[in-house]
């Protein structure tokens, strides 16, 4: 089932992270393992990686409830980092999908030319998720691979 649920960009203030925060405490060790690959840490620890003040943020909400996250870091001007975390009883709905599309459209506003990916080999199907953001090159980095997504140029006439 896909499901409509607003998406905000916000900034990484301590509001935010407080809720991202709540949203951690209710993902399972699995889905924490995936987003970051490895162990992170506290609930608090995690919010801090996900919406540090360095990163362009988005937010998925569900009846004002934050239910996942995309970050996209500030690491690298040209191609920066994308990650996204949905929490566990919104998986497979569409969530991820939606917040990947809203975080490309922004980082391609900004000039953005490229998104770079880091996906574990089990979660290849998230390949075909970026795929819809534009095509995918990618490397072996151990234990998994560094995709390269080129944003599509349409992806400017994306909704504000
Ligand atoms: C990866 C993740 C962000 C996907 O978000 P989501 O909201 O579940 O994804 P969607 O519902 O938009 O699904 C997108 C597609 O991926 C597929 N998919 C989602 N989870 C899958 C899984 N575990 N195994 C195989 N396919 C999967 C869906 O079937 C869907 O395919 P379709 O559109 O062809 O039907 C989410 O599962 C998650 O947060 N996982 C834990 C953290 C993580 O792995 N983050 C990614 C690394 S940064």
């Amino acid at each position: 089932m896909t499901v409509v649920i607003a998406l905000e960009v916000v900034p990484g203030s301590d509001a935010e992270r407080a809720e991202i925060e709540e949203m951690v405490r209710r993902c399972s060790p699995d889905s924490l393992y995936h987003r970051f690959h490895g162990v992170v840490g506290t609930p608090g620890r995690a919010a801090a990686l996900l919406a540090g003040p360095a990163q362009e943020v988005y937010v998925a909400r569900e009846s004002g409830t934050c239910v996942g996250v995309a970050s996209v870091a500030d690491d690298d001007q040209a191609c920066p980092h994308i990650g996204i975390l949905v929490e566990d009883a919104w998986q497979r709905r569409g969530v991820g999908t939606a917040l990947i599309a809203a975080a490309a459209c922004g980082a391609r506003r900004r000039g953005v030319t490229a998104l770079v990916a880091d996906v574990l080999y089990e979660d290849r199907f998230i390949l075909e998720m970026l795929r819809r953001i534009g095509p995918v090159t990618t490397a072996a980095s151990n234990p998994g691979y560094t995709a390269r997504v080129a944003l599509a140029p349409e992806l400017l006439d994306c909704a504000a």
